[in-house]
């Protein structure tokens, strides 16, 4: 069952952006797909339809019930922070077994022509509690990843520490998208381009900056032929 984990090289980079304009491309090909971002923090449920839950609730065409939201992201944090002070604040710990164990059953119950996509949170050293990051998540599901960064000045950098940790653990890039940053001076084509050479072999696929995010590019299409 093809499973891949979206990880970034921070926090809002695209990754959600990248994985529900993956979901709609791969479910108007007739595909089916499912998506989890099981820890979200900055989760309001008086505002749901907004946060990452919601938004690849939405992609998916599921209803935004209770039921649904907590399928996706069992661990749920109010305050907009990384999830081991996020939890903090509630009084509470990601119980990091638990998680692991939860993404696992998801890879495992997917039928065989199922596709899924576990969106992590943050970039890939985020702490989910006192001892773990989400590199240790990563390890431990060993899943192919899709590895989201930005167009912004200083990406190059963000992106090729990241790339380095994650090679260093042997975890495998299966493409590197860089989904352009909001009023970035700095040309997309330019920084995949750079990105490109020193990544090598990894695919890098530029998204530029869409007006509507239900709509399809190119760059999508590329990714969904490079991983499958
Ligand atoms: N290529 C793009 N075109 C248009 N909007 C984009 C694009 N990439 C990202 N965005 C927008 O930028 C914002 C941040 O993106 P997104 O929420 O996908 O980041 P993220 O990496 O998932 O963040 P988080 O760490 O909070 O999960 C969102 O409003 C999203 O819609
Ligand atoms: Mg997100």
């Amino acid at each position: 069952m093809p499973a891949w984990f979206v990880t970034g090289t921070g926090t809002d980079v695209g990754k959600t952006f990248v994985t529900q304009s993956l979901i709609r491309h791969l479910r108007s090909q007739g595909r089916s797909v499912d998506a989890l971002k099981p820890i979200i923090s900055g989760f309001a449920s008086t505002d749901a339809a907004h946060s990452d839950t919601g938004i690849l609730l939405k992609a998916l065409t599921r209803p935004l019930t209770a039921d649904e939201i907590h399928r996706i992201s069992p661990w749920r944090f109010r305050a907009p922070l990384s999830p081991d002070m996020a939890a903090a604040r509630e009084g509470k710990s990601v119980p990091f077994d638990a998680l692991i164990a939860h993404s696992r059953h998801a890879v495992e119950t997917c039928a065989a022509t199922d596709t899924l996509f576990i969106e992590g949170v943050g970039g890939v050293m985020v702490p989910i509690d006192a001892r773990h990051t989400v590199l240790d998540w990563m390890n431990a599901l060993r899943l192919p990843l899709i590895l989201v960064a930005g167009s912004y000045l200083g990406t190059i950098s963000h992106t090729l520490t990241a790339i380095e940790v994650l090679r260093r653990h042997n975890l495998t890039i299966a493409a590197l998208v860089v989904s352009e940053t909001a009023d970035s001076h700095v040309p997309l084509a330019d920084t995949v381009a750079a990105i490109a050479r020193f990544a090598n072999p990894i695919k890098v696929i530029g998204l530029p900056r869409m007006a509507d995010p239900t709509l399809s590019h190119p760059a999508i299409g590329d990714l969904a032929t490079t991983l499958l």
